[in-house]
């Protein structure tokens, strides 16, 4: 049997993924521990599970390098690979949105002459070129992007409001919302044809968990 290789977003959303697979009989006790590692292995199950930056899953899944990938949409969104996505996880739930301070709700309407900060230039592009029909400068930043209106880069951010936290406190507010977000599994085309009914298998039980999960918590 081939092994069956996973990608999973380094971080929070890994941890989640790890427990999921867990409750799927898929477990790997190897990644639990203090470690530098990358790859982890399941011999007995024939899974290999490894750790990458969150913007590069989707390039391991489109070249066949994992099978399975676990990522944001907004991921998913900006790099646009051809991948197919199979299950919306509704793990860490999110939006994706323009925000600025409040009196820029304005500018924003009307203005062509907009400065949008972000590290996601092609949601943005999106967003503003084809959606909006709005001409704007998009500035590529790659990380604490709700810096950008503050010190005067930018007149509004495209980016990930999770609780709000970061905006509120930093005096900025959602000034439009783009779309909702959350984790979803990808999988590579080929891997698709050539191991249909055991990553089927996975996604079903991976479905079923997820509704039991958010059935117990309502
Ligand atoms: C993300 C995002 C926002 C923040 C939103 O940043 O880019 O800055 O989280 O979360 P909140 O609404 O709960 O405050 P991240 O923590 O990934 O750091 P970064 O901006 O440096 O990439």
């Amino acid at each position: 049997m081939n092994y069956l290789t996973f990608a999973l977003a380094k971080g929070r959303l890994a941890d989640q993924t790890m427990a999921l697979l867990e409750k799927i009989g898929m477990p790997c006790e190897e990644m639990k521990e203090e470690t530098r590692k990358l790859i982890f292995v399941n011999e007995e199950l024939k899974l290999k599970l490894f750790l990458a930056k969150t913007s590069d899953v989707p390039t391991y899944v489109e070249y066949g390098a994992a099978d399975i990938g676990v990522v944001g949409k907004d991921t998913i969104m900006e790099e646009n690979r051809n991948v197919y996505e199979m299950l919306d996880l509704r793990l860490g739930k999110c939006k994706m949105a323009v925000a600025g301070f409040a009196q820029t709700a304005e500018k924003l309407r009307q203005s062509h002459h907009l400065r949008v900060a972000t590290k996601y230039p092609n949601i943005a592009r999106d967003y503003f070129y084809h959606q909006k029909r709005q001409t704007v400068s998009i500035i590529k930043l790659n990380g604490s992007v709700e810096l950008a209106p503050i010190v005067g880069l930018s007149d509004v951010i495209v980016d990930i409001v999770e609780s709000g936290r970061t905006l509120r406190e930093n005096g900025l507010t959602v000034l439009e919302e783009i779309c909702p977000l959350s984790a979803r599994v990808i999988v590579n085309r080929v891997s698709m044809k050539m191991q249909h009914d055991r990553i089927m298998e996975v996604i079903d039980k991976m479905r079923k968990i997820r509704k039991e999960e958010e059935r117990c918590s309502q």
